[in-house]
């Protein structure tokens, strides 16, 4: 059933790019015949023009008149002193109607080609679209599988392990720490794909409040802070207090924790380094940026990141834990916000900075009170 439904539009678009490709053979080939009909009619017509100019000068041998002979043979001229030649205003006619029938197929065709060309461009670009979206989407079928089922499988183990081997206070700890972090990992993977799926059917509750950025920034920074510390991660929050932005608070919270998680991430792929956040009032908005000295991203790949499953490399040979969705919901989420996101890079292992924006701060705004 499924695949009946990605199969129809597929095989309807391959039909119609078909139908294209015939078309345009077909005016090629319209193109071609109506100028070898031009050519063949005008060669019929200086043919007929050469006999006018035989039977010119016959009837001048037989003693005729040039009034006589030009009634009779009318595209006809003397050619020098008692030659006959077909006349040069009726080959230039001749040559012009020529050259117009041709300008017009030129024209005409040109114009249709360009139409059925144009087509299907649009039409492979939709269709590799759709093909790189369905690879995507297999990978992250894949990522998916492989985020539930490794904590899941992880905290199977733990509990074998308490009830099989009964460890000390020390072990107990340990492991309580581990299943902490597998079910941070779970409730991280789940909310993505339920906040994807809310995003998504378009009746997201669009409730905007003041949300405090700093306070917010410090709150997900302190919850992240043991992860840092093991990775040897600095956070760093650079915001006035006070400072507010009109937004969807589970937005804005789901947007900054997934930057925050992606910068550690990166960080901590590079061995350690620093992960800042500022934020900073600009123009009616709230600007705000996570910096992080991580593994970076070629600048090319700036925009895809934010597409649904992108996720850059080589899909084999990906071993880091993630699904492509997180920087597509920041994205999708920002808009629902009216704002924006961006992503800079200066290359690989050069650190990336990721910046939103949300257009307006509410009316009453704490920092400009203070101002
Ligand atoms: N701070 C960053 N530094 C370098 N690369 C990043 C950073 N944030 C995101 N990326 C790249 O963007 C990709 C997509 O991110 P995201 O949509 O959050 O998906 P995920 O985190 O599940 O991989 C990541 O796989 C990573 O390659
Ligand atoms: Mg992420």
């Amino acid at each position: 059933m499924r695949r009946a439904r990605r199969f129809g539009p597929r095989a309807l678009e391959l039909f119609f790019l078909a139908l294209l490709a015939f078309s345009t053979a077909q005016v090629v080939w319209w193109i071609y015949d109506q100028n070898r009909l031009a050519e063949a009619d005008h060669d019929r017509v200086e043919a007929l023009y050469r006999t006018e100019v035989e039977l010119a000068r016959h009837r001048l041998t037989e003693g005729a008149t040039w009034e006589q002979v030009l009634a009779e043979a009318p595209h006809v001229e003397p050619d020098g002193a008692s030659g006959v030649r077909v006349s040069t205003a009726a080959l230039a006619e001749l040559e012009r109607e020529r050259l117009g029938r041709l300008r017009r197929y030129g024209w005409e065709g040109g114009f249709f080609l360009a139409v059925l060309l144009a087509s299907m461009v649009v039409l492979i670009r939709a269709l590799r679209d759709e093909a790189t979206l369905a690879r995507r989407q297999q990978n992250f079928a894949a990522a998916v599988t492989h985020e539930l089922k490794s904590p899941l499988a992880s905290l199977q183990l733990s509990v074998d392990t308490i009830r099989l081997r009964r460890p000390g206070p020390e072990r107990l700890d340990e492991l309580a720490a581990r299943m902490d972090a597998d079910l941070d990992r779970l409730e991280g993977m789940v909310s993505k794909i339920l906040d994807t799926a809310s995003v998504e059917s378009g009746n997201r509750r669009r409730e905007r409040e003041p949300v405090e950025i700093a306070a917010l920034a410090r709150a997900l920074a302190a919850e992240l802070a043991p992860r840092a510390a093991a990775a040897g991660v600095e956070i760093a929050v650079e915001a006035p207090s006070g400072l507010a932005a009109l937004a969807d608070p589970s937005g804005a919270r789901t947007v900054l924790r997934n930057l925050l998680e992606n910068a550690l991430r990166a960080t901590a792929a590079a061995g350690g380094g620093r992960v800042t956040v500022r934020a900073r009032p600009e123009g009616p908005g709230v600007r705000l940026e996570v910096e992080d000295t991580g593994v970076g991203f070629p600048p090319e790949e700036a925009s895809k990141l934010f597409l649904k499953f992108y996720r850059p490399g080589d899909e084999l040979r990906r071993s880091g834990p993630g699904t492509g969705l997180g920087l597509y919901l920041v994205d999708r989420l920002m808009r629902l916000d009216d704002g924006w996101a961006a992503a800079e890079s200066a290359g690989a292992g050069r650190g990336a900075r990721f910046t939103v924006a949300w257009p307006t701060r509410p009316a009453r705004d704490p920092a400009e009170e203070g101002a």
